[in-house]
């Protein structure tokens, strides 16, 4: 197997992480025969400061010419003026946007011996596995119109939740073929009882249940699914939903992991290459510090394997390092260890294979 891979370490703590995932892709490389080339490139703050925007045409024209793009994480203090014209994010959201990448594949999963790590009874905790599919290129994020002008003598400032059919379509659809492999079981979220968009996506859900009898759909509001979340979460299976709303659910998700530097993504379109990406932000309170917790970015790497390379074995041979490295102890600060993000990632090359 021959593959290019963009990296895009980006601002904070996405260079530390990254740097370890890229790490682990090698290791895995070298044991296959597999040939993994590796380009970094600017994207986000760091791109702002050399040249002015957070995504040059340059580099989402090599994003789109790899097989895969592995991501840190954006933004920060640096660029957090609410008036600046440029912001990292933007980088982050017209890559998402030039990839097609409509689907982001969140999938929470607690470990078993993290079930003191997190605030909730462990009860509570024990055999959940969600996958999320959050609708990433739609919804409020990229709505027209949007922005600021004068309403009545008063500041307005607008955004502007917008769908079209297939758009819907296409991401609930793909909830299905991920259920049809997992539970059978589809909980679509929206807010149906308030959002002209959301009873149109919760009509295409409906349908797309009716053509698939073998998947038992259920619709739940978004905050009764914020709710269930932490009451009842291995009641959960595939759930979908759009973009705002996945975003949140699963940064709070993330609790349930016993922490945001558990979880990983996979961003995947019709065709082209898939986006990797760790949920987890630039960290700006522990940047520079090497103690990130990388596990994250390294099962991200492992979901590029899986939905960009089609690499299983591999894949699954990072999972299970990871698990095991969890298994045996290992924790990074954030779990109340003291590894730093090299020795995490040092423990989990050692039980890889
Ligand atoms: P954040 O996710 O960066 O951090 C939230 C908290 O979680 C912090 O206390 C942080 O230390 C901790 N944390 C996050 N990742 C961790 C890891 N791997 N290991 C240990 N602890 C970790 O969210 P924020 O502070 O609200 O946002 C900071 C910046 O990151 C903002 O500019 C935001 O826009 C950006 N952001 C970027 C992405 C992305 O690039 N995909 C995602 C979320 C936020
Ligand atoms: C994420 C982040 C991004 C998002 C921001 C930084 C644009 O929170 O990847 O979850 O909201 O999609
Ligand atoms: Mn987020």
């Amino acid at each position: 197997m021959n593959a290019k891979i963009v990296v895009l370490p980006g601002d904070g703590i996405g260079p530390e992480v990254t740097a370890e995932a890229v790490r682990v892709l090698e290791a895995v490389a070298r044991r296959g025969g597999h040939a993994l080339s590796f380009t970094e490139r600017l994207m986000g703050g760091c791109s702002i400061d050399a040249h002015g925007t957070a995504l040059t045409p340059e580099v989402l024209a090599d994003c789109q010419a790899a097989d895969a793009v592995l991501l840190g994480a954006v933004g920060g203090p640096k660029w957090d003026d609410p008036r600046a014209r440029v912001r990292p994010e933007q980088g982050l959201l017209g890559l998402r946007k030039g990839l097609g990448v409509f689907a982001n594949l969140r999938p929470v999963r607690v470990h078993p011996s993290l079930l003191d790590s997190s605030p909730l009874r462990p009860e509570k905790l024990r055999g959940v596995d969600i996958m999320v599919i959050r609708e990433l290129t739609g919804g409020l994020y990229f709505g027209q119109p949007k922005g600021r002008d004068v309403k009545d003598g008063h500041a307005r400032a607008v955004d502007t939740l917008e769908y079209q059919d297939f758009e819907v379509r296409r991401v609930v659809e793909l909830a299905f073929r991920i259920a049809k492999g997992r539970k059978k079981k589809v909980t679509s979220v929206d807010k149906a009882n308030v959002l002209e968009s959301s009873r149109l996506w919760r009509e295409i859900a409906t349908g797309i249940g009716q053509a698939n009898p073998d998947v038992a759909l259920d619709h739940m509001l978004v905050d009764t699914a914020a709710m269930r979340l932490v009451t009842s979460p291995a009641t959960l299976d595939v759930v979908v939903t759009e973009n705002m709303f996945g975003d949140i659910l699963t940064d709070e998700a993330s609790v349930l992991a016993g922490s945001m530097g558990m979880l990983p993504s996979a961003s995947i379109g019709e065709q082209g290459p898939g986006l990797y990406e760790p949920i987890h932000g630039s960290a700006p309170d522990i940047a520079g510090k090497g103690i990130a917790n990388p596990v994250g970015t390294i099962l991200s790497a492992a979901l590029l394997l899986r939905h960009s390379l089609g690499l299983e074995p591999e894949a699954a041979a990072i999972e299970r390092a990871v698990d095991r490295t969890i298994t045996d102890g290992c924790r990074t600060a954030d779990l109340g260890g003291t590894l730093s993000t090299r020795a995490m990632a040092d423990e989990i090359l050692r039980r890889l294979g």
